[in-house]
């Protein structure tokens, strides 16, 4: 039995990590930690574990095995780092951290401490995004040519612990990044995942056009922006983040191959649809993408991942080691968005 510890108990540690190791049989959650009390006590209240005092009377007690790491951005890396010197297994959650030099100090960690550190991308564990990573593995499709890949919903503040238009991820000291960070790796993620290999150029562009604070300032992060990414292998694509997509989310990705359109999460019943060359068309009724609307969020299956690789000591595909090198193009789509022109990697 791995005993483990929750630090953060806002929005993702209650709909992911609490209620996935509560149904994990080889897990038992010995406490929780958050800079909010009540937020700390109503979790263990439903989860079970102790409320610790801080993060680092958490990290110091011995009987913990492993962490799960859910505060805002910018505490990543100093409660990873921490973690992992104190002999926890660590999973963060995206995205990894604020700077390259954190993710990099965050990998150097578990590398020394021989730990585990996973970081919860969780898209790449859905199965129509599974599926389509064998697809493509097959060759079946042939390579891809070009893709586009969108993730876009209403906006964190209707999500967070904090309903409130003055939440963190509004700001730069707490969040660091807006919407291209927080919704963007996960696609720039995902297409490196399902394209392989990495990415050589980007241009990127963010903007922040609707969100304002209660004072009616605008926020201090982008709320949309758009991406072009050239990858090594000649695969060449565009990815697009919204926080002001109100009505409904997207979340949808299609790949353009040579014998074929994968098209991922543009139907609701039909979570994988391939149209091939000839114009068939096959259709594949898996799961529904996790959305911000959706209560159902228990089922992402990163936590009995993170168990899994703890036990068997394999490689994962939520390991740190690769997740870093999809942190390696948000830094450098930052950076074009600064310098408005095309940042090689
Ligand atoms: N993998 C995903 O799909 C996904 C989805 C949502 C959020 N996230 C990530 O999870 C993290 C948390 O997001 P959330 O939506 O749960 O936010 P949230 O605002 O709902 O919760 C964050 C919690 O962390 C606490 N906190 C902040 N700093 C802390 C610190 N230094 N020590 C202890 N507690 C601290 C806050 O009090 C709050 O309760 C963010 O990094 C976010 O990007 C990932």
């Amino acid at each position: 039995m791995l005993n483990v510890g929750i630090i953060g108990c806002g929005s993702i540690a209650r709909q992911r990590h609490a209620a996935e190791y509560f149904r994990n049989e080889h897990t038992n959650i010995q406490g929780v930690f958050d800079l909010s009390r009540p937020r700390a006590e109503a979790m263990a209240n439903d989860f079970g574990g102790k409320v610790y005092e801080t993060a680092e009377e958490m990290i110091a007690d011995p009987d913990i095995d492993a962490v799960s790491v859910c505060v805002a951005n910018a505490f990543h890396a100093p409660i990873t780092i921490a973690a992992l010197k104190s002999g926890k297994h660590v999973l963060c959650e995206k995205p990894m951290a604020i700077t390259l030099k954190d993710c990099e100090d965050m990998l150097a960690a578990a590398k020394q401490s021989g730990k585990r550190l996973l970081i919860d991308h969780n898209q790449r564990l859905t199965l129509a995004h599974k599926k389509a990573k064998e697809i493509l593995s097959s060759g079946e499709l042939g390579r891809v040519i070009s893709f586009s890949a969108t993730f876009g919903h209403k906006g964190p503040e209707m999500w967070s612990a904090d309903k409130s238009s003055n939440t963190w991820f509004f700001k730069k000291n707490t969040a660091a990044f807006g919407s291209m960070a927080d919704l963007g790796i996960h696609k720039i993620d995902l297409m490196r995942y399902l394209i392989g290999g990495n990415v050589k150029n980007v241009f990127s562009r963010l903007a922040t056009l609707d969100k304002k604070f209660s004072d009616g300032t605008p926020i201090e992060v982008d709320d949309n922006s758009v991406e072009i990414l050239t990858f090594e292998n000649g695969a060449l694509g565009t990815i697009t983040t919204s926080w002001t997509h109100y009505g409904e989310e997207c979340n949808a990705s299609t790949l353009y191959c040579e014998k074929g359109i994968l098209k991922l999460y543009h139907d609701p019943k039909y979570a994988l649809q391939v149209v091939y060359a000839d114009g068939t068309k096959a259709h594949y009724e898996l799961d529904r993408m996790q959305t911000n609307d959706d209560a159902q969020q228990t089922t992402s299956g990163v936590i009995d991942l993170f168990v899994d690789s703890i036990l068997s000591g394999k490689p994962s595909v939520l390991d740190a080691e690769d997740i870093l090198n999809s942190m390696r193009v948000v830094f450098a789509c930052l950076d074009s968005a600064e310098k408005g022109r095309v940042v090689e990697l």
